[in-house]
């Protein structure tokens, strides 16, 4: 017989919407994670400390990395809040999901997110939409994100034009927009005091945009 958690886990996922073929296989690969792109994906952000950072800031029950890689976040989360915190990755990445060997790490397309609405009280989004074909795509994304989310989303993506000539140049990378231009898309969905476009500041710390510019002590900060 099933218990609570589990009955719950069962309705709160959409099976229907779960990828059967894992669409992005050949790109996101174990050269991309561990190689190429990402010389260690393990040892890119101190996961620890940006969890332990998430936890204390923003005081959830429920979260969801969208885009989660090898579920490195969301492993870290699950670990600090404790068995009663519903904690959620998906990626699209057959190699990704297969690394983070998880039950709450699953295979599927940010599009088309495979959870009832407004189920997480903190939705979080890094560098996963730059890699969408179109800005339609972009735009079906987060009408999702924002579908599932309850109360806040952590966004942050990619905001430089690609130097081709870098050591650490994404070829996969397809959506390039500023700052601002990032942040009105979103503002068609949804309301600007549930959404933070974030910086990564290194240390395990997102900056939203009133403390980037503390930091930068109003000194001009690109946008
Ligand atoms: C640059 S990585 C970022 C991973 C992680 N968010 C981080 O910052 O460490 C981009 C991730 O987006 C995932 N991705 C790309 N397109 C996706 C899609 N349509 N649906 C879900 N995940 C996708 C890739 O598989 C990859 O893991």
């Amino acid at each position: 017989m099933k218990n609570k958690t589990q009955k719950s886990k069962c309705s709160l996922l959409q099976k229907d919407k779960l990828i059967k073929k894992p669409v992005l296989q050949s790109k996101f690969n174990k050269n991309y994670y561990f190689g190429n792109i990402y010389s260690n994906y393990d040892e890119f952000l101190n996961w620890k400390e940006v969890a332990k950072d998430l936890i204390k800031r923003f005081k959830f029950n429920s979260f969801l990395d969208i885009g989660c890689g090898c579920g490195n976040l969301v492993k870290e989360i699950k670990k600090q809040k404790g068995k009663s915190a519903d904690v959620y990755g998906i990626d699209a990445s057959d190699f990704a999901v297969k690394k983070a060997n998880i039950s709450f790490v699953i295979l599927a397309d940010c599009q088309n997110l495979p959870f009832k609405d407004n189920y997480f009280d903190v939705v979080f989004i890094l560098t996963t939409y730059s890699y969408l074909y179109s800005i339609s795509d972009v735009r079906q994304a987060i009408r999702e994100a924002y579908r599932v989310s309850r109360r806040i989303i952590i966004f942050e993506d990619v905001y430089d034009i690609p130097d081709k000539t870098s050591d650490n140049y994404d070829s996969c990378r397809q959506q390039f927009f500023s700052r601002k231009q990032w942040a009105s898309f979103w503002k068609t969905f949804t309301k600007s005091d549930r959404i933070e476009i974030c910086k990564y500041i290194g240390q395990g710390r997102f900056y939203n945009t009133i403390e980037i510019h503390k930091k930068y002590n109003n000194k001009k900060y690109e946008t």
